[in-house]
């Protein structure tokens, strides 16, 4: 996968792109990632990339013209134009189902906003999709996008070290269940003992204790997941 990230702070990026999974999935060439500083497309001489509101009121607002053109160079970059995501209050929720589905794809963009968000004529020049984590506002697109990304890489074939690492994950579409609890040694701490059934090595009353425990686990913590 090709990931192209634009942003106002490509800096924020440095280290979560150079440690652990990222880096692995980079290491492995399951992905190639870009970090674009939208100030680069700026013509303003000080490189302004944002103004005041028509209409008053406070904060910036991110301007077309550097992000406009940022969007069209950085999408001629690769022989593929890829799916164009803003980050965005307003967008689709993304949970495990929309990482899924942008796995499967060749080529992502992400575009971080920052201030009070995005002139409204770039998003009808553009028609990207929009993409929210959830109802809350950030300051800023870059921890949005941070979260895609490491949601949606970990899933790229070969990047975790066994393919099995993410099938019983927390809300696998199709699945629709929290993980299972997880224990490791010591098998006693603080008079707490490990489920004896995970000590026998009997696959088949693990998997089965396991799915039981997905299922309790879910009805006690998140009981909305069962109704469908
Ligand atoms: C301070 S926010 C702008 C909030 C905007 N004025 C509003 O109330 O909807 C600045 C930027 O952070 C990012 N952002 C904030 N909350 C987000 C969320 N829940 N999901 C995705 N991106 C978010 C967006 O890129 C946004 O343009």
């Amino acid at each position: 996968m090709r990931l192209d990230i634009l942003t106002l702070f490509p800096g924020l990026f440095s280290g979560f792109f150079a440690e652990t999974i990222p880096r692995i999935a980079v290491e492995k060439g399951a992905l190639g990632v870009h970090i674009h500083d939208i100030r680069d497309w700026s013509r303003d001489r000080h490189g302004k990339v944002d103004d005041r509101p028509f209409g008053g009121g406070p904060g910036m607002v991110m301007a077309c013209q550097p992000l406009v053109e940022a969007v069209e160079a950085v999408r001629a970059m690769a022989g593929r134009p890829g799916r164009l995501f803003f980050l965005t209050p307003e967008g689709r929720r993304f949970d495990q189902r929309v990482a899924e589905e942008l796995a499967g794809e060749g080529r992502l963009l992400l575009v971080c906003g920052r201030y009070e968000g995005f002139d409204e004529r770039i998003f009808d020049i553009l028609e990207p999709e929009r993409l929210s984590l959830g109802d809350f506002v950030l300051s800023g697109g870059e921890a949005a996008a941070m979260a895609v990304a490491d949601a949606v890489i970990r899933l790229l074939p070969g990047v975790l070290g066994s393919p099995d690492s993410a099938a019983e994950d927390s809300f696998r579409p199709g699945r629709g269940l929290l993980d299972h609890p997880h224990y490791t040694q010591p098998a006693e701490f603080r008079g707490l003992a490990v489920p004896e059934v995970l000590r026998g090595g009997d696959h088949a009353r693990i998997a089965a204790w396991r799915h039981e425990q997905a299922l309790a686990k879910t009805g006690r913590f998140r009981p909305d997941l069962l109704q469908g």
